[in-house]
C-alpha cells in the first residue's frame, strides 16, 4: 500500500499502458517519462484541490474492470479515489493526529454552499446565478424555445390582445350636430342638381318649364290695365297761353294740349301724336311753327290741318272738356276727324 501511494501520475500511465500491452499481447512501449508525465504541481493541484473543495463531491471509486481493460481517465480515477481513500485511512486511523479540514472555521459563502443540498437547490453563487439565467434567459430566443414557452403559458395568455381604447376627442373639436346636418343636407342637395350630368339634364329642364309657364301667364294676363288711363287731367285753362304748344303729355300720353285758332275762332285743342299718313310720330319745329313728320316730310300746322307731303288729312283730336275742379280733362277714347266735320263737336275742343 505504502509503494502505491508513493506512484506519480507518469508511472500510473506508464503502468496502464504496460497493462494495456499485456492484455492485448503487443509490446509495451513506454514512452519518455519527461514528455508523459505532466508537471508534477499540475496534476497535484486538481487532486488537491478535489481533496480540499467541498463544491466537488468524492466521485465513488470506479469498480475495476476485470481484464485490465480500463482507459487512462479512468485509471486517473481510479488512482484518484485510491489516493483519497488513502488519505482518509489514516485520518480514521489516527483521527487525534491531523485536524480535519472541515474542522477549520468555514466562510460565511461555505456555509451557504453547504446548506444548499439540504434543501435541494444549487450549491454556490455561480450554480445559483446560472439556475436564475436559465430560468430568465435574456435576449432573443430561438422557434424552438419560443414554442416550449407557448406550450408552458396557461390558456388564458394565449387569447388574441384586446386593441387599447381610442382616446377620447376634446370637446371643442366635437362637430356641431345641427350645422353639420345642414352642411350635410346643402351639399347633397347640390350633389344631386349638379353633381352628375342627369341631375343637371333635370335641372335645366325644370328651369325651362317654370319660365315657360310664366310667359304662358303673362300671355294669358290681360294688357288692358297696364295702359295708361284713357281720361287724365292736363291743369287749368290758363296754364295754356294763346298760340302755346304743350308737349309735356306726348311722351306719356301720346298728345299735344294747343292753344290755337280754328275758323277764326280761339280754341283749346287736344290733338293726337300720330301722322295720318302712315302712322309716324311728328315733331313740333317752333321755330316753324308746325309739325312736321320725319318719315315723309309731311307738314300739319300748328291747329292740325295738313298742308304738305303725303299726309291725307289732318291730325285726329281727342275729346277734351273741363271738370268739375275747373282742370281741363282729356278722353282718348272719343276721336274727332276734321274731314268728317267733327271738329264742330263742342268735345273737340275748349273755347278759350
Ligand atoms: Fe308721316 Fe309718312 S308717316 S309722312
Amino acid at each position: 500500500m505504502a509503494e502505491q501511494k508513493k506512484l506519480s501520475v507518469a508511472e500510473i500511465l506508464a503502468l496502464a499502458r504496460k497493462q494495456k500491452a499485456e492484455a492485448s499481447g503487443a509490446p509495451a512501449e513506454t514512452p519518455p517519462v519527461a514528455e508523459a508525465a505532466p508537471p508534477a504541481e499540475a496534476v497535484a493541484e486538481p487532486t488537491a484541490e478535489a481533496a480540499s473543495t467541498p463544491e466537488a463531491p468524492a466521485k465513488p471509486a470506479a469498480p475495476k474492470p476485470a481484464g485490465g481493460k480500463m482507459s487512462v481517465a479512468e485509471m486517473i480515477a481510479a488512482a484518484r479515489a485510491g489516493g483519497a481513500a488513502g488519505a482518509k485511512k489514516p485520518e480514521a486511523a489516527a483521527p487525534k493526529e491531523a485536524p480535519k479540514p472541515a474542522d477549520k472555521p468555514k466562510p460565511a459563502a461555505a456555509k451557504k454552499e453547504e446548506a444548499g443540498p439540504k434543501t435541494g437547490g444549487p450549491k454556490n453563487t455561480a450554480s445559483i446565478l446560472a439556475a436564475a439565467r436559465g430560468a430568465a434567459k435574456p435576449g432573443p430566443i430561438t422557434k424552438a424555445e419560443a414554442a416550449a414557452k407557448e406550450k408552458a403559458e396557461p390558456a388564458t395568455e394565449k387569447a388574441p390582445k384586446q386593441a387599447p381604447p381610442m382616446p377620447v376627442r376634446p370637446a371643442a373639436a366635437m362637430p356641431k350636430a345641427a350645422k353639420a346636418g345642414a352642411a350635410d343636407d346643402r351639399r347633397g342637395f347640390l350633389s344631386v342638381m349638379f353633381g352628375s350630368m342627369l341631375g343637371l339634364g333635370y335641372t335645366a329642364l325644370a328651369a325651362a318649364g317654370g319660365l315657360w309657364s310664366l310667359g304662358l301667364a303673362r300671355f294669358l294676363y290681360p294688357n288692358i290695365l297696364t295702359e295708361p288711363p284713357s281720361q287724365f287731367k292736363v291743369g287749368f285753362p290758363s296754364d295754356f297761353a294763346p298760340g302755346k304748344v304743350e308737349e309735356k303729355f306726348k311722351a306719356q300720353f301720346g298728345v299735344w294740349i294747343v292753344n290755337t285758332e280754328y275758323n277764326g275762332q280761339p280754341q283749346i285743342a287736344a290733338i293726337r301724336t300720330v301722322c295720318t299718313h302712315l302712322g309716324c310720330t311728328p315733331n313740333w319745329l317752333e321755330a316753324e311753327q308746325k309739325f312736321k313728320c320725319p318719315c315723309h316730310g309731311s307738314g300739319f300746322y300748328k291747329d292740325g290741318i295738313n298742308f304738305e307731303g303725303p299726309a291725307p288729312r289732318p291730325l285726329e283730336r281727342y275729346a277734351i272738356t273741363l271738370s268739375d275742379d275747373g282742370q281741363l280733362q282729356v278722353d282718348k277714347s272719343k276721336l274727332f276727324f276734321e274731314e268728317m266735320g267733327q271738329w264742330s263737336d263742342p268735345q273737340s275742343f275748349y273755347s278759350a
